[in-house]
């Protein structure tokens, strides 16, 4: 049976590319949280319980699998992103929404849309069903870290000394990432919160903290 995609307002996501802040700017949204007293649970994609995380493993392992030249190939990518989300959903995030708290995710399913989608070519449609049937779930709240594609290039750097799969992509392949996020927060205002990451991390990191303590004044 097709679930419906249900927006839950205590399940806030971070999205954007490589370099973005995304994790930066995730210790800003949990401060926020906390200091309002609210429990928080922060967790990350792919990944996020132990089986999704040997999923990760298999989707960010940048050399072809032991015993030959195999590669994953896009549809092998998306259904691995999905089987590790559909996991990750049912085994944390819903229990933790279900006892009162917030669940903080650096990436969700907007980064399949843009990855798979946008980025490697997969059907959009394909990847909406998949959202339905494995996920059911939305955030209410998206804060995209929107950033130059060389600008977070040149943060990771230092960070990727030895890149994974997907960060070793080609530039024009971040740029149909980058527009597909930007499009995304475009067609859904009511979700998405377009933040400018080309500023210092403490200017970020301000206006994330008041872009949460907005949503809960309405939310919370
Ligand atoms: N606004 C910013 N300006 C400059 N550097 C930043 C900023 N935000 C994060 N960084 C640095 O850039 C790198 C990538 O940030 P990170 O939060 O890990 O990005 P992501 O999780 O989106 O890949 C880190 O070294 C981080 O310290
Ligand atoms: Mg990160």
């Amino acid at each position: 049976m097709t679930e419906l995609l249900v927006p839950h307002p205590r399940f806030i996501t971070l999205e954007g590319g490589e370099g973005a802040g995304k994790s930066t700017a995730l210790a800003a949204v949990r401060e926020a949280l906390q200091s309002s007293g609210y429990e928080v649970v922060r967790t990350r994609e792919p990944g996020g319980t132990p089986l999704a995380e040997k999923i990760r493993g298999l989707l960010l392992e940048n050399r072809p699998s032991a015993g030959g030249s195999e590669a994953l190939v896009p549809e092998t990518e998306l259904l691995l992103m999905f089987a590790a989300r559909a996991q990750h959903v049912r085994e944390v995030i819903r229990p933790a929404l279900q006892r009162g708290a917030y669940v903080v995710c650096d990436r969700f399913t907007d980064s399949s849309y843009a990855y798979q989608g946008a980025g490697r070519g997969l059907d959009q449609s394909w990847i909406e069903d998949l959202e339905r049937r494995a996920v059911g779930l939305r955030p209410g709240l998206t804060l995209l870290l929107d950033l130059d594609v060389r600008q977070g290039r040149a943060r990771t750097r230092g960070r990727d000394l030895w890149p994974d799969r997907i960060e070793s992509e080609q530039d024009d392949f971040f740029e149909r990432v980058r527009e597909c996020f930007r499009l995304r927060a475009a067609a859904d205002p009511g979700r998405f919160r377009l933040i400018d990451a080309t500023r210092p991390a403490a200017v970020v990191a301000s206006e994330v903290g008041a872009v949460v303590s907005e949503w809960l004044r309405h939310a919370g």
